[in-house]
Parts: structure tokens; C-alpha cells; sequence
């Protein structure tokens, strides 16, 4: 099939990588004349493993191209994906802005040569299924007066549920494809479109074969409404989830349990689940928060006051504040101190430093007068660039990062962290203390190494408990 991707950011790049791995025609279509620069000259505009091996095979499949030029492919196109960014207005409200224009931009470029199918990837508030076929009529309608009745087109909402980080992984093997539409006619241009990946039937690449378990992927399929509730209700489960796992692990720091082992315990419950009940500094990224506050104010406006997503917002924001308990705790004054940071990016494995704990860690840390150093694999290009007025003083490795501090705090959970040579990071410090914000390391380990180590959750252990059950 002909698909055009409008945005290439995080969503929309990996879309087109994978369809166009599954044998489509994809162009990707972005207004930041920069990025598309990048892309055609092979180059990535954000970091994401496997994104590049992928794109290149996609080229010699169905093939891929960029452009900021929207009007002819998307005349072209059976499929118009809108992926571009949906972020939060002051009020919490989702910034309809770019997809506003986008629908604007797809109206304009139609005609009555064939059906064409307008898909929601973006994540929007329940609604704006309806706002994008409004917007596209409009678009016709300017581009095209009195001819806009013979066009045809469907809407739908597909929306995404990709990590990044493990971005092209998710989109290969996902757990479901949702599918939102009022029409019959829509669903199946969809169907058609993603039956190589519901089947599994390409070639699975090298670099991410197969998991054993991957034979077909459910698709569920539902009205437009349901599907973008599905988006919001997805994510404000997970965050509920972190924040559950991180108010456990407060208590269990304050009565002597340890958290991990506790979370190692619930989650052995098939109702409950292990994943995403690691205890740490909360969650960050450019989705959680903008969704939960997206959601909240859609029931907002119905009238509808919803406490245990407001409770999640208000957990999360306490979490980050521990770090700088914690290290009060241990120098009393944090003025004049130098903190290093290990970890920028929100997570690991990605450069996104969207409402990533580690600037809010370091901004509170640079109002109270500390020194702030930091080290990160991957995202310190990126933090330069968008938080420049940050005095943040930038390491060429964690061990550079150590030298002289006060205390170090590991905030991004980088596998190459857990690999570090304590001994030697304490012995290079003014103090050995730790705050281990995700509870990498093994806190008898740390202390071993000399540092007085701190976790989330993890009060003085004794030697017999081991972290996790030897059954996992
Ligand atoms: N990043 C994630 O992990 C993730 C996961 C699931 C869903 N989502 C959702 O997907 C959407 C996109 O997220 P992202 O992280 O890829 O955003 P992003 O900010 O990385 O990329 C958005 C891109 O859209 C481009 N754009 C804006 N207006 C445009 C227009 N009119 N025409 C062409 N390009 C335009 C921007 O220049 C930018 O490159 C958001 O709604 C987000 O909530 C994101």
C-alpha cells in the first residue's frame, strides 16, 4: 500500500521504518526541514537502537523517503498517518496545535481519485477522531470549494503503545494493534494494512529476531472513542503502577522491609504482574504526565474528579524530591556541594530528556546553591542543547563524573552503570555517599565498596536476604 507518515519524530519514524519494512511505500513527512535533512542523508535525528539497520532494509524493501512536502504524497496515499506531537498546554489540556494542521494540510491535498484512510497515531483526547474529519473537510473544502463533496475518506485511531528505548522491538512483536473506527470500509483499508504484522508473516531482522512466543498479534477492534481511551487508560494504568510500587517502598524504608523483595513477592501474582513495580524516582518521558493530565481534564470537563490519577501526578512529583531528602539526610547542607549525577535521559537506552527526574533533580539542586556534575551515555548532546541556561557541568564518564563529589546519584539505570567499579568511584570522592535512584546496584556490595549507600525501599539489609527469591 501507499502510506505517508506525517511527523518523524519518536512515532512516526519508527512507523515508517516498520511499514515500510513490511513492504509499503512510506514517505515521511516532517515541517522541521533539519530532520528530514538528517534522514535522507542516512543520519538519525533521535537515538533509538535498531532505528538506522531498520530503515536501511526498509529502503530496499518497500522502500522510504522524506520530505516537508505533504501535498503529493498524500495525494498518492492509501494510508495518511498523523504522528506528530500532542504536548501539554499550562491547564494540562493536550496542545492540539500540530495536529490541527496537520488535518488542515491532508484535506488540502485530496482529491476524489481514490478512498483514503486519515489514522490517529498521535495520542489526543477523546474527540479529536472527530476534530481531525472536520479539520480535513475544512482542508478540502478551502483547497477545493464546491468540489469537496465527491472526495471520500475514513478516520480511525490507531493508537501507540511503542517504549523508547526497545521502540522498533515494541513495533514488531507488540502484545495488541488497537483499531479505532465508526466504518466498516476504514477498518478494513487497516486490516490490509497490517495483516503482514498480525500475521507475522516478514522475515523477522538479525539485529531483533523473533521472540519464541510471537506467532500472531491480537487486534482489538473498537469505536474511535474507545480506541483513544484506550491510549489514556493504558498509560495512567502504568503510572498508577509506578507510584503504587514507590508508596510501598516508602513504607517499607520506614518499618525495614525491603522493597524489591516485596515487590519480587506481589508480583509473582498473575492478577498482579512483575513488570513496572520497580521502586525508584518516579517515572518521567513526554507521555505519563502529559496523559494523566490530558485525562484529567477530560473528566474535568464531564464534571469528573478522578483522585487516584491525581493522587499518581502528586506521588510522582513527591518521589523526585527524595533524592534531595536523602542527601540532606547524609551532608545536613547541600549549599557549596558538589552532587554528580549519574544518568540524564528519562530512561535508559533513549536521548528524550522530556520531564526527565534528572532535571528537576539537578534545577532544585542548582537553586540550593549545590554544584551539579553529570554524566550520560547518550543524552548530554541533547541537554546541552534544549536546558543550555542549566549550570550543569558535563563528564566524560561516570568515573570523571565521581572525582572529587560529595555524593554521587545514579538517576538513569544505563546498563554500563551497573558495570562501574565502585571501589575505585568511592575512593575518588570527598564522601563516599550513594543515592541509588533505581536500586541498581547491591546495596551490601556498595557498602562493601566503601560507599554509604542509599536505594528507594531499601533500609540497613541483612547479609541471609538476598533481593529477589531464588525461585525467579
Ligand atoms: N514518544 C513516545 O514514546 C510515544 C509513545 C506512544 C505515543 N506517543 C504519542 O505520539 C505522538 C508523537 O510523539 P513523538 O514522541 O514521536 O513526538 P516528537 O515530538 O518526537 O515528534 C513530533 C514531530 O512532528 C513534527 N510535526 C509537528 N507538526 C507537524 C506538521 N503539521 N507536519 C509535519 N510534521 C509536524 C515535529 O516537527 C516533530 O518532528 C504524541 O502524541 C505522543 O504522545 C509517543
Amino acid at each position: 500500500m501507499r502510506v505517508t507518515v506525517i511527523g518523524t519524530g519518536y512515532v512516526g519514524t519508527v512507523t515508517g521504518a516498520c511499514l515500510s519494512y513490511f513492504g509499503h511505500r512510506v514517505t515521511c513527512v516532517d515541517t522541521d526541514a533539519g530532520k528530514i535533512e538528517k534522514l535522507r542523508r542516512g543520519e538519525m535525528p533521535i537515538y533509538e537502537p535498531c532505528l538506522a539497520e531498520l530503515l536501511q532494509l526498509a529502503g530496499a524493501r518497500g522502500g522510504i523517503d522524506f520530505t516537508t512536502e505533504l501535498g503529493p504524497p498524500a495525494a498518492e496515499s492509501d494510508v495518511i498517518f498523523i504522528a506528530v506531537g500532542t504536548p501539554p498546554l499550562p491547564t494540562g489540556e493536550a496542545n492540539l496545535c500540530y495536529l490541527e494542521g496537520a488535518a488542515r494540510s491532508i484535506g488540502a491535498a485530496m482529491d476524489n481519485r481514490k478512498f483514503r484512510v486519515v489514522v490517529n497515531k498521535s495520542t489526543v483526547p477523546v474527540g479529536s477522531g472527530n476534530l481531525v474529519e472536520t479539520l480535513v473537510r475544512e482542508g478540502i473544502r478551502d483547497a477545493r470549494p464546491g468540489d469537496g463533496k465527491s472526495i471520500c475518506f475514513g478516520v480511525a485511531s490507531n493508537p501507540e503503545f511503542l517504549r523508547e528505548g526497545s521502540a522498533i522491538a515494541d513495533s514488531l512483536y507488540p502484545d495488541r494493534i488497537v483499531l479505532g473506527a465508526e466504518e466498516e470500509r476504514t477498518l478494513q483499508v487497516l486490516r490490509e494494512l497490517y495483516l503482514p504484522l498480525v500475521q507475522q508473516a516478514f522475515d523477522a531482522p538479525v539485529f531483533l529476531p523473533r521472540p519464541a512466543a510471537v506467532t500472531a498479534v491480537p487486534v482489538v477492534t473498537t469505536s474511535l472513542t474507545s480506541a483513544e481511551m484506550i491510549k489514556y487508560a493504558a498509560n495512567s494504568f502504568l503510572a498508577v503502577k509506578i507510584g503504587f510500587a514507590n508508596e510501598v517502598a516508602n513504607i517499607c524504608e520506614r518499618v525495614g522491609a525491603e522493597a524489591p523483595e516485596v515487590m519480587a513477592g506481589i508480583g509473582l501474582d498473575a492478577r498482579i504482574g512483575s513488570r513496572f513495580l520497580n521502586p525508584g524516582l518516579g517515572w518521567g518521558g513526554s507521555c505519563f504526565g502529559k496523559d494523566l493530565q490530558s485525562l484529567l481534564h477530560t473528566a474535568r470537563e464531564y464534571g469528573y474528579h478522578s483522585r487516584l490519577l491525581e493522587a499518581a501526578l502528586e506521588v510522582n512529583r513527591a518521589q523526585r524530591q527524595l533524592v534531595i531528602q536523602k542527601l540532606q539526610e547524609k551532608l545536613f547542607i547541600l549549599k557549596g556541594r558538589t552532587i554528580a549525577l549519574l544518568g540524564l535521559a528519562f530512561k535508559p537506552e533513549t536521548d528524550d530528556l522530556r520531564d526527565a527526574p534528572s532535571l528537576q533533580i539537578a534545577e532544585r539542586l542548582l537553586q540550593m546553591g549545590a554544584r551539579v556534575k553529570a554524566y550520560d551515555p547518550i543524552a548530554m548532546p541533547a541537554c546541552r542543547e534544549n536546558y543550555a541556561a542549566m549550570r550543569i557541568q558535563y563528564c566524560d564518564s561516570a568515573e570523571d563524573a565521581a572525582e572529587g563529589a560529595d555524593a554521587l546519584v545514579l538517576v538513569t539505570e544505563w546498563k554500563q552503570f551497573a558495570r562501574l567499579d565502585l571501589r575505585s568511584l568511592a575512593k575518588s570522592m570527598t564522601r563516599a555517599i550513594l543515592v541509588d535512584g533505581r536500586n541498581l546496584f547491591d546495596p551490601e556490595a556498595a557498602r562493601q565498596a566503601g560507599f554509604d549507600y542509599s536505594g528507594i525501599g531499601r533500609p540497613q539489609r541483612t547479609a541471609h536476604a538476598p533481593a529477589v527469591p531464588a525461585t525467579l
